[in-house]
């Protein structure tokens, strides 16, 4: 009985070690899984951990086949060399094996992978990277210096793992207003690369407004020698009592040289630019620099306040011509298939009390200034058309009637962009409460100076662009998603920095990533891994969700 009792107790002894045992490895192995957790912004589509990891050797070699791979190896040996890591670039060919660790880029067979998509795999053996397409190479190397920031200095360690990956939308864009606000074109470039850090293929440029032209135009030298700058600027909030001004000129613009310089810097990156030229209103600018283009006898300047201009262009065919011949300059320096025209908040009162506009409206036999906004960007349409490009403009072109092919950019909400995709037309949704960064970003009472509104992170990452109003068949037609940057309280590329990131994050992943793989706490985690990286490229971060 003793003896029993005896053994018993023995036996509950062991169970209690092997049981501590036992905890003791879950809680490292948990800790380990954890540790192969990769924080990649936007989230792929797939990731397989595997057991190990890839640690470089001194050696490292970046390997590619296909002539077009080289600048993409190239750029893997930027990329860890500013992480200091050195590497050298070979070309193979078919018959190359090797025992080293390589990293190895390569294309193939367009059917198996998505255009813009990738498939990364890393082994203790090395990293191999497959696309059908350089764009693809391009966005798996975005990916692999994601996971190369996250390594200490010096090294590259990553833990196993194979990504298969590719985009959600086809248009994953951000905007920025450079009329409000100039921004160098040193700016510009850097604006390009956070877009390409987070796979965002277009960068929607602003470039004309009523507070400054800012693209060089050399049939019409005025448009930039008067109409980029402006007497003075507003200080503080456009609704302060009384306003007030700084009584300093201000203004700057891009020669046709620096554009074509930063559209090559974007092609690099696979990112399109799509300009922005605005008919028929945002044109007080253009008007000041022409006065013969509006409506009035007024003396024109450059606005120096924000909010609506009443300046719009008149109807003349002299004024045809001119915009014909500003945007064949235009698509001569901007190779997109969408040329953006504008279409906002056009206000008609000069149209209506304009005697030479309502004549040529009864020449034209056109019934209403809705009916001669339609009528405007219909004409411009047909011109892009001729020339092999197609129109975008904001949604106020659906009234009075939509333009046989344009594509509508939905902000002032998503009904326009539902209407539009009811009727066939190609959409991008950039609707005000989600997507416009411009907005306050907290409610702190230390909060820089915005416009308004009030768009944390958490609410830009809980957009779905896919009305739930469309079907499958009319979801088709959303293009995809954009964030916007409207300057008017933006003065410096610091401030840009700080309402664009963290913001940024969220649109990308918007923009990117499938829906069911969305989790925002998750996400948060992801920020927060690139706070280092922020830091050390010295980027102006907005810290909220950094504090939380
Ligand atoms: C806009 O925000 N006016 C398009």
């Amino acid at each position: 009985m003793e003896s029993m009792k005896t053994s018993y107790k023995l036996f509950l002894q062991k169970l209690l070690i092997l049981s501590m045992i036992a905890l003791f490895f879950f809680v490292l192995m948990t800790g380990c899984i954890k540790d192969k957790q990769s924080s990649l912004i936007p989230l792929p589509a797939k990731i397989e951990y595997a057991a190990g990891r890839f640690h470089h050797e001194p050696d490292l070699r970046i390997c590619y086949a296909a002539a077009e791979l080289e600048k993409p190896a190239v750029l893997i040996r930027e990329i860890l060399k500013e992480h200091g890591v050195a590497s050298t670039v070979i070309r193979y060919n078919e018959s190359f094996t090797t025992d080293k660790k390589d990293i190895k880029l390569r294309l193939q067979n367009k059917a198996e992978i998505h255009p813009e998509g990738y498939i990364l795999q890393i082994t203790r053996d090395g990293i191999d990277l497959k696309a059908s397409s350089p764009a693809g190479i391009f966005y798996g190397i975005q990916t692999i210096k994601q996971l190369v920031i996250q390594s200490p200095l010096n090294t590259i360690s990553i833990p196993s793992q194979t990504i298969t990956d590719f985009p959600r939308f086809a248009w994953r864009g951000m905007h920025l207003d450079v009329s409000r606000h100039f921004m160098p074109k040193e700016f510009i470039k850097q604006y390009i690369d956070y877009l390409a850090f987070l796979k965002m293929n277009v960068f929607h440029w602003h470039l004309v407004d009523d507070q400054g032209w800012r693209i060089e135009i050399k049939q019409y030298p005025l448009l930039t020698d008067k109409g980029a700058f402006r007497k003075e600027t507003l200080v503080g909030h456009y609704s302060d009592s009384p306003q007030k001004y700084d009584g300093t000129r201000y203004g700057g613009f891009y020669t046709q040289e620096d554009i074509r310089e930063i559209v090559f810097y974007a092609q690099e990156r696979f990112i399109t630019i799509v300009p922005e030229i605005e008919i028929p209103g945002h044109s007080q600018a253009a008007i000041a620099a022409y006065p013969e283009l509006g409506c009035t006898d007024d003396t024109v300047e450059v606005r120096t306040i924000w909010g609506i201009s009443p300046y719009i262009y008149n109807a003349e065919e002299s004024t045809f011509m001119f915009l014909q011949n500003v945007l064949d300059e235009v698509i001569d320096l901007f190779p997109s298939k969408y040329i953006h025209i504008g279409g906002d908040e056009a206000l008609k009162d000069q149209w209506e009390s304009s005697e030479n506009v309502q004549n040529k409206m009864k020449t034209l036999g056109i019934a209403n200034e809705q009916k001669l906004q339609k009528y405007f960007i219909g004409r411009i349409e047909e011109y892009l058309l001729n020339k092999g490009r197609n129109i975008i403009g904001w949604d106020e072109i659906l009234e009075g009637g939509l333009a046989p092919t344009a594509a509508v950019m939905s902000w002032r909400g998503t009904k326009g962009g539902i209407e539009a995709a009811k009727h066939g037309h190609y959409v991008v949704m950039t609707p005000t409460d989600y997507c416009y960064f411009d907005y306050y970003q907290s409610k702190d009472t230390d909060e820089p100076l915005a416009i308004g509104g009030y768009l944390p992170v958490k609410k830009v990452y809980s957009y779905e662009p896919v009305p739930i109003e469309l079907s499958e068949d009319e979801a088709q037609y959303i293009l995809g998603v954009q964030g916007n940057v409207w300057t008017e309280y933006i003065k410096t590329p610091e401030k840009v920095e700080y309402m664009i990131f963290p913001r940024i994050f969220a649109m990308s992943e918007i923009q990117w990533t499938l829906p069911e793989n969305k989790n925002y706490k998750d996400f948060v985690k992801r920020v927060r891994s690139f706070e280092a990286y922020l830091q050390s490229k010295e980027i102006n971060y907005a810290t909220h969700i950094f504090r939380e």
